[in-house]
């Protein structure tokens, strides 16, 4: 559930949609459903999918499709954030019967097919977990969701989630404390995947503790760009844009993006801070630096796209699919 302050993409699948219900299902969250505003089925999505929703020209935000799978229309919720920028406040006051636009959906936290899944939530970082549990659940896989929260009154869907029985282990840090994740991960299990999304400090905290699983095991969604460190100052570099004909030279100042947008070249952006995966391109030719919090450890290393809103280049020369 990435959300981002810059909204530049130019041009990708969009959608008018109508606010067609509203719902509150915890405290500081909304829930809205967005139907084709003509009628009809918006675009189909898969469960870890989000779409950008459009608020003003320069503020689009980035939202988790929570809602049963196969929904025609889609259902976001959004927390109202205390140092919204914006976003979720602009969410928060939508209405039934307003009008907003919507692109995608896309999906960067896709579910892999497995027999056996731990789902970690932090907060409202279970939106996107609600249609994989669904899945999970409707394949006859093996499941259990550990969900954390300020307290029952601020974790939405417990009531939804209740159905599951044993399957959900709810921990309200008021009531019982934080999550216990080096518990939880103690033991590394074979043909399991761990599907995450929360705060930093909960993504964090599996990330070290998973380090002992199966590789791949692990898929985490970001609310927002991890740190990335550094090696020395950033120098300047050449883009030869395969399909364009064209290239570039990128400045150290510039990106990748910015250098490919003053070159009339066409690219997709959106967060512009390597977390909506919106302007991946693929990679022909070249080292990449990659500076993203869209591709894990294993897809950076394949070296075949990158998120040019942020990552670089490792030597002087990268060839691309644009
Ligand atoms: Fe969002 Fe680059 S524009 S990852």
């Amino acid at each position: 559930m990435p959300s981002s302050p810059t909204a530049t993409l130019v041009s990708e699948l969009e959608s008018k949609a109508v606010v067609s219900a509203v719902t509150t299902p915890a405290e500081g969250i909304v829930e809205l459903t967005l139907s084709a505003a003509e009628g009809g089925a918006l675009p189909g999505w898969t469960p870890g999918a989000h779409v950008d929703v459009i608020l003003e020209p320069d503020l689009v935000r980035q939202y988790s499709l929570c809602g049963p799978r196969g929904d025609t229309s889609y259902r976001i919720a959004v927390l109202l954030s205390p140092d919204s920028r914006g976003g979720s406040q602009g969410v928060h006051h939508l209405t039934e019967g307003d009008s907003v636009r919507i692109r995608g959906p896309r999906n960067n936290f896709p579910m892999l097919a497995s027999n056996s899944y731990i789902f970690i939530a932090g907060g409202i970082g279970v939106t996107p977990l609600l249609p994989m549990i669904e899945a999970a659940e409707a394949a006859g896989a093996d499941w259990h969701l550990f969900y954390g929260g300020r307290s029952e009154h601020t974790m939405a869907y417990l009531d939804h989630l209740r159905q599951y029985g044993d399957r959900v282990t709810a921990i309200a840090r008021d009531q019982q404390g934080r999550l216990d994740i080096p518990g939880i991960l103690a033991q590394p299990r074979p043909n399991t995947l761990i599907y995450c999304c929360g705060p930093e400090p909960l993504l964090a905290a599996v990330e070290e503790h998973s380090s002992t699983w199966p590789a791949g095991a692990l898929h985490l969604e970001r609310f927002s760009a991890k740190t990335v460190e550094r090696e020395g100052a950033d120098t300047d570099f050449e883009v030869v844009l395969q399909r364009s004909g064209k290239t570039i030279q990128v400045r150290p100042d510039q990106t990748v993006f910015e250098a490919m947008r003053a070159a009339d070249v066409s690219v997709l952006g959106s967060c512009l801070e390597g977390v909506c995966g919106t302007c991946e391109v693929g990679v022909l030719e070249g080292e990449v630096d990659h500076r993203d919090s869209v591709l894990d450890e294993e897809e950076q290393e394949e070296m075949d796209c990158m998120m040019v809103c942020v990552s670089r280049c490792k030597g002087s020369r990268l060839v691309l699919d644009a």
